[in-house]
Formats: structure tokens, sequence, C-alpha cells
């Protein structure tokens, strides 16, 4: 049994969400599947779905705040009005995109966490890095820490790196598990793999040494895709 992620980034609407959460929820209860399954819809998509009690709806993003004047962002308020109390925090393309750097990172994270909120928290080195060796992809990944309680009881870990992401070019299964072993032996806490998972090779994945799941893009967008996602490493 795997935990496994959608993050549906900047794609579907309200209405597709809805009918899509809709679909997953029944698909969960028909089949009987009991892994624990979260979808990570756009802010516009967050309101309140009736799902089963293994099925969470989170936040891609949201800032360190209650409330406040902060342009374009949104905080607890709006949050707690969904019932949402899962968050992504450190996604590469906030990171990278969107120049979040690690200090804003670990400020959300410490704000989240005394808040109990459940954290995916998102590391991982860009291609100069990991073309540079595994001791400096761990030292860049271990960067990603500072400031972060890994110690949290309710943080979960994924491993995505950004050459992997949206480029069809999943890691090698060596790969992941040198970086997934060194993590682990480090931070006791599930660990979840991201960057170019697919219907066909999630089942691998999922299986490697060290991998507790996977946190899906692209894939997870089409729907007969995610539930065969789910079915395969169920
Ligand atoms: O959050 C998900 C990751 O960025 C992976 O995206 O499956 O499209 O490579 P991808």
């Amino acid at each position: 049994m795997s935990i496994i992620a959608s993050n549906f980034k900047t794609n579907h609407t309200r209405k597709s969400t809805a009918s899509f959460v809709k679909e997953v929820n029944d698909f969960l209860v028909s089949e009987e599947i009991s892994n624990d399954v979260y979808i990570f819809p756009t802010s516009t998509s967050l309101d309140s779905f009736d799902t089963v009690s293994n099925f969470n709806i989170g936040a891609q993003n949201a800032y360190a705040t209650q409330k406040g004047s902060f342009t374009g962002e949104i905080g607890t308020e709006q949050l707690e009005e969904f019932e949402i109390k899962t968050i992504l925090i450190g996604h590469s393309e906030r990171r990278h995109i969107l120049g979040e750097s690690q200090e804003e990172i670990a400020k959300k994270f410490s704000f989240y966490s005394n808040l109990g909120y459940k954290i995916i928290y998102c590391i991982g080195e860009p291609l100069e890095v990991k073309e540079q060796g595994i001791e400096q992809t761990l030292e860049y990944v271990y960067e990603q820490f500072v400031g972060i309680d890994t110690n949290y009881e309710n943080l979960i870990l994924a491993y995505e790196p950004v050459w992997a992401i949206g480029t069809g070019v999943t890691a090698t299964n060596d790969d992941i598990t040198s970086v997934h072993s060194a993590i682990k032996s480090k931070i006791n806490k599930p660990l979840l793999y991201g960057g170019s998972v697919k219907v066909a090779n999630v089942r691998d994945i999922c299986a490697l040494p060290g991998v507790d799941g996977a946190l899906i893009g692209t894939a997870s967008w089409i729907l007969e895709d995610f539930k065969q996602i789910i079915k395969n490493t169920k």
C-alpha cells in the first residue's frame, strides 16, 4: 500500500475538479482501496468535498498567515473555510519559478506545523547538480532541510529531482534508491518519489526500498490514469 498524491498544479477547473474528486472517491469505495490518496487542486477548487476517510484534499500553497495584506495569496482563514488541513510546501516550481527562498519556505513550514497541518515537504536537485554526482546531490538536498523540523509528526517528504519533473525522464531506480536511502537514514518519515511517474512505472517505483509512494503531476490529471495508478499500487 502506497501513499499516492496528485498535484494538479495550474490544471482543471472548479467544475472538472469536483467531478474528478467524486469519481476518485467512488472508485476508492467501490474497489475497497485503502491507499492514502491526496489531491492538491488549484486554490479556486478547494471546496469541501464529501470524501472517504483515506482521501485528502490539500492546498498547493498558502502564505504563513491567517489573513492580511498579501496580494494573490491565501491564508488559514480561507483554508479553514474548506476544512483544508493539508499543504504542499517547498515544491520545486515554487522554489525555482516563483523564487521562494529556503528562508520563506522554512517560515511557512514552521507556521503550518505549529497549526498541526499535514505537510508534504518537497526537495530535489536541478540537473546541473545531479551531473556533479551523488555527494553534491545529497549536499544540495540537505540544504533544503535548513530551518525545517524533520521530527514534525505530521510530515511526509517528497523527493522530486527537478530534471525529472514534467519532462518524461524518470529518475532511474538506482538514482531513486541512492537518494531515498540516504534521506531515510537521516529522517524517519514517509518519503514519496516524484518526477514523470506514470501508469507504466508507478508499481516498480513504489516497490523500491525507501519509497513510500508517489507525488504525481502530469499523469494524475487524467482520471483513468490516476485510477490505474492507485490500483497499481494498492
Ligand atoms: O508535484 C508533482 C511533480 O512536480 C511531478 O510532476 O509527474 O508531471 O513529472 P510530473
